[in-house]
C-alpha cells in the first residue's frame, strides 16, 4: 500500500510512502487519504492530523501516467474524481493538519500545502508548481490563494515559470511555517500535532472554521473552474508533449504551438 495511515497519541497520520515513483500520486492514493480525512475528522480520539512523505521526498505530484490514461473528467464527474476528493476532504477537515515536508513537493504536493494549517519544510526540500510548464493550469484555488498570500508579481514567478522555490523562499512568500532540518522535520511536526491533545478540541473547531468561512464559497467556485480548465488541457497538445517528454527523459519542444 502507497499510503500508510495510523493514529497515535491523538494523532491521524496518513504517510505517503511511493519511494520508487518519488511518491506520485494514483487515484488509488488519492482516496485513500480521502477516506483517512475524512475518518480523522469523525474519530474523537482524534485532535490533529499529520501529512508526511519519505526521507528526500514529500510527493513529486500527480502520477504523470495516470495523467495521460485517466483524465479526470470534467464538469461534475470531475468533482466526484479521487483527486477531487481528497482535496475537498482536506478543505473540510475542521481538526488542525500539520504537513512534515520531507523532500521535494511538486505540483500538488505544494498546492496541497495551501490548505494545511502549519507547513514544516526540510532544508533539503525544493518546491514547485510547474502546472504551465506541463501545459495545464494551477489547481484547486492556487490560482486565488497564491496570489493573495504574496502578490500577484511573486505568484507569477511561481505560477507562470513554474521555477522551483527554497524552503526559505516558501516560508518568506507565507506557503511554509517554517524550515526544519532534514533529520527532525518529521518529529517537530508530529510535537505540533500532539499540542493539540492539550487543547480544547471544540475551540480549536470552531476557530478554524471561522478563519476558513469567509473565503470557504469563492474557494470552492475557484477550484470547479480551474479543475474544468485544467480537465481540458490534459487533453491538449502541449500537455502530451510535455508528458511525453518527460517520460522520455529529454527537455519539451513547445516552438511548433
Ligand atoms: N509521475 C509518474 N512517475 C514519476 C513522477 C510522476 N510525477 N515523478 C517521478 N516519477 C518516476 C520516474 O518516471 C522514474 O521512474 P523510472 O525509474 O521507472 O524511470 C522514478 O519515478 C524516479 O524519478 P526520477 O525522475 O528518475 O528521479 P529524480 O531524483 O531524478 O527526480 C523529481 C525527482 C521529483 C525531481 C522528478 O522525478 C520529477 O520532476 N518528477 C515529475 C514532477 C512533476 O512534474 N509532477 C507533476 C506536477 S503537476
Amino acid at each position: 500500500m502507497s499510503i500508510k495511515t495510523a493514529v497515535l497519541d491523538g494523532v491521524a497520520t496518513i504517510e505517503i510512502a511511493r519511494p520508487e515513483k518519488k511518491n506520485a500520486l494514483t487515484q488509488a492514493m488519492y482516496q485513500a487519504m480521502a477516506d483517512a480525512l475524512n475518518a480523522a475528522r469523525e474519530d474523537q480520539a482524534v485532535r490533529a492530523v499529520l501529512i508526511t512523505g519519505q526521507p528526500g521526498i514529500f510527493t513529486s505530484g500527480n502520477d504523470i501516467e495516470d495523467f495521460m490514461q485517466r483524465a479526470p473528467g470534467q464538469g461534475s464527474d470531475a468533482m466526484d474524481s479521487p483527486v477531487f476528493r481528497f482535496m475537498r476532504a482536506l478543505l473540510d477537515c475542521d481538526k488542525p493538519v500539520v504537513a512534515a515536508v520531507t523532500g521535494a513537493a511538486i505540483g500538488i504536493g505544494t498546492t496541497l500545502l495551501l490548505h494545511c494549517d502549519f507547513v514544516y519544510v526540510s532544508d533539503e526540500a525544493r518546491l514547485a508548481m510547474p502546472f504551465v510548464a506541463l501545459g495545464l493550469v494551477p489547481e484547486f484555488a492556487s490560482s486565488l490563494v497564491v496570489p493573495q498570500l504574496m502578490g500577484h508579481r511573486r505568484a507569477a514567478q511561481l505560477l507562470l515559470t513554474g521555477d522551483p522555490f527554497t524552503p526559505e523562499q516558501a516560508v518568506e512568500c507565507g506557503i511554509a511555517t517554517a524550515v526544519i532540518p532534514a533529520g527532525e522535520v518529521v518529529n517537530h511536526a508530529r510535537r505540533i500535532a500532539e499540542r493539540f491533545n492539550s487543547l480544547p478540541p471544540g475551540a480549536v473547531r470552531e476557530a478554524k472554521q471561522l478563519m476558513r468561512a469567509p473565503q470557504r464559497e469563492l474557494t470552492l467556485a475557484t477550484i470547479r473552474t480551474e479543475g474544468e480548465i485544467f480537465g481540458r488541457r490534459l487533453k491538449s497538445p502541449e500537455a502530451i508533449e510535455a508528458f511525453t517528454a518527460f517520460f522520455h527523459k529529454r527537455k519539451p519542444d513547445f516552438s511548433r504551438f
